[in-house]
């Protein structure tokens, strides 16, 4: 699945070899235009830091008019920063966590309310955690205690706490409350009894963002299970009362070390007034 996070660090050598985020890459404001292609552009959510949040800031300014995508701010910079540092030079330029978010989510975002998010099935968390250090306040929930487990972990050494709960989201133990989330997130799993529990889980104007794989995936690989996979135009009969601001339906081709996979995916707004 790639990278799930880049952190570039704009400060001086010095500042760097002091005290980083283990795995962040080094490149100094004053050499950030002279060397912006090595600033990773790939759809990877990339942190900027620096000593205090100030000259990251200007420095995700520059990258974005530059056209760098996913690109946040680490507020309060590494002063704030509650995950594990270290010094010297040696690490820099690998990256930090092994898992990306989903290309689907990092596209969408600016379409989804700002505010609390539920990720249903969410694993190692890795889309969770892309939403919470974009802002969210972010529910996660997965039948999966290691994975839960993993999923804080990693959520809280980057700066953005989640809510990991362990839950069966299909045997009735776990319920979503009714209109408390603003996002409800799922990716790569279906229940199809869940779709009622979503529609009646957002508020008013919430939005859902579902992507999973359809009918088709059995060509490229597992799941083969039915129950598992979306029929042609499902999500859309699931939500067609409601606003439909993306849908796709597509064989996503291969790309080095991802098979090629058949997925569809809605993002679809409540109605503010039912
Ligand atoms: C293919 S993974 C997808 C994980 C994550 N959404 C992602 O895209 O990275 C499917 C996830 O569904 C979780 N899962 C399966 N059955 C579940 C259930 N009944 N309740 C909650 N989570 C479940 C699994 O533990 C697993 O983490």
């Amino acid at each position: 699945m790639g990278e799930s996070l880049a952190v570039l660090d704009v400060r001086t050598e010095t500042e760097f070899e002091a005290k980083h985020i283990p795995g962040s890459v080094l490149i100094p404001l004053q050499e950030l235009d002279s060397r912006t292609s090595e600033v990773p552009n790939s759809g990877v959510p990339v942190a900027v830091v620096c000593e205090y949040g100030i000259r990251s800031a200007s420095a995700c300014q520059f990258l974005a008019e530059r056209g760098v995508k996913s690109l946040f701010n680490l507020e309060g910079g590494i002063e704030a920063w509650p995950g594990p540092t270290a010094a010297g030079m040696e690490g820099n330029g690998r990256q930090v966590h092994p898992i990306a978010p989903e290309r689907f989510l990092i596209e969408n975002f600016q379409l989804l309310p700002k505010g609390l998010s539920l990720d249903i099935a969410m694993g190692e968390g890795r889309n969770a955690i892309y939403l919470a250090t974009r802002g969210f306040d972010v529910d996660g929930v997965d039948v999966d205690a290691d994975a839960v487990r993993r999923a804080r972990t990693a959520a809280r050494k980057l700066g953005a706490p989640i809510r990991g709960v362990v839950g069966n989201v299909e045997d009735g133990t776990y319920i979503i409350p009714l209109e408390a989330y603003d996002v409800i997130a799922v990716f790569n799993y279906l229940h199809r009894p869940l779709f009622n529990d979503i529609r009646e889980g957002l508020k008013p104007g919430g939005v859902v963002v579902y992507q999973t794989f359809t009918t088709e995936q059995p060509r490229f690989g597992p799941p083969a299970d039915p129950s598992h996979l979306l029929k042609p135009g499902e999500l859309k009969r699931v939500f067609d009362d409601w606003e439909i601001l993306r849908l796709c339906e597509e064989v996503e081709p291969a790309a080095p070390g991802h098979p090629a996979r058949a997925v569809s995916g809605i993002i679809a707004r409540k109605p503010a007034e039912l």
